[in-house]
């Protein structure tokens, strides 16, 4: 697609779905044997969890007669069986057996997607021209510690794209303006190959007045984000947003506490810290659903690095789609 026949689809002059890692479950969502269908990039799609504990994610529909196999698939060792005539497709979306046939038929294949599974998250990797992987997400020592809380996941579906919403990173004024902190942070921004890494001082209210707090963020693609928050409590938010369709976006903020102190997601300062950010996801909610992308923002000197940011997610788009 041209840049003109892009812009003229939508809201957005750039393509939809950009090429990185998506969350497309939480772990703990998928047992062994568990099939889910799901909808993610438009498309209709199948996730797995095969007798030895591995997850797959398939296009949907069964190569044969296209039924979709995750209304009635069923696992089978490594694999799942069609429910319409028990066609056997791998993981990898090859068929292994027809019980009713001698011949597999060459062109026996679904598509499959590549798949990681970190950090209490199911990833799935999407390239617009299916190439491999180019970079991988980082293992957080904090998920899964003794001496942190399990995750508490929030989810928001959303009118917008992550990578206009994710602008808010390293757009320092807002959050005084929106969020209605006593001053902008300082933010300093770097960009590392795929990592867009974001450090900010701001000061917070606490019952014992203000105290310096540290927002550190890290991107890794275009829909993988840590948030690593200090001052009051040590918190890690692992936020993930995948697009549902071109205008629409799941995103999903799972957050985790630092057991340090006795505090813990549930109770005190950790339950504080949630709802707050709760309340900020709100408030910007409204802003972005509603909102304009312009190409070519009237950015003034107190702007900080909104073209910088911009730059740097133009990589997770082959070439001439942007
Ligand atoms: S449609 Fe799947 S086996 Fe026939
Ligand atoms: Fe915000």
């Amino acid at each position: 697609m041209t840049p003109a026949s892009l812009a003229a689809k939508g809201r957005f002059p750039y393509p939809p779905y950009a090429n990185g890692w998506f969350r497309v479950a939480y772990a703990d969502e998928l047992a062994r044997g568990d099939v889910k269908a799901l909808h993610y990039f438009g498309r209709e799609l199948v996730l797995f969890r095969d007798e030895e504990g591995e997850a797959h994610l398939l296009d949907a529909f069964c190569a044969h007669l296209g039924a979709h196999l995750g209304h009635g698939g069923t696992v089978e060792g490594k694999g799942i069986r069609c429910p319409f005539h028990a066609w056997h497709w791998s993981g990898e979306g090859v068929c292994l057996d027809i019980p009713y046939a001698a011949r597999i038929p060459p062109k026996a294949k679904i598509r499959s997607w590549q798949v990681r599974e970190r950090n209490g998250l199911i990833l799935a990797w999407h390239h617009d021209r299916d190439e491999p992987p180019s970079f991988e997400i980082p293992v957080l020592p904090e998920v899964g510690s003794e001496d942190w809380t399990p995750y508490e996941v929030r989810r928001w579906t959303v009118h917008s794209r992550w990578l206009d919403m994710n602008e808010n990173a390293v757009d320092q004024i807002h959050f005084r303006y929106v969020h209605g902190t006593h001053t902008a942070p300082q933010t300093e921004v770097e960009v590392d190959g795929h990592i867009l890494r974001c450090r900010s001082r701001m000061k917070m209210g606490t019952p014992d007045g203000e105290v310096m707090g540290g927002i550190d963020t890290d991107d890794h693609g275009p829909a993988f984000q840590t948030v690593r928050l200090s001052g009051i409590i040590d918190t890690l938010m692992v936020n993930t947003a995948t697009p549902i369709d071109e205008d629409t976006t799941d995103v999903s903020f799972a957050y985790t506490v630092s057991k340090k102190g006795g505090a813990d997601a549930h109770h005190g300062a950790g339950a504080a810290i949630v709802r707050d950010l709760e309340k900020q996801m709100e408030q910007d909610i409204v802003i972005w659903e509603h909102k304009k992308y312009w190409d070519k923002p009237l950015l003034c000197d107190g702007d900080g690095k909104i073209a910088l940011y911009r730059r740097w997610w133009k990589q997770f788009f082959s070439e001439e789609a942007v």
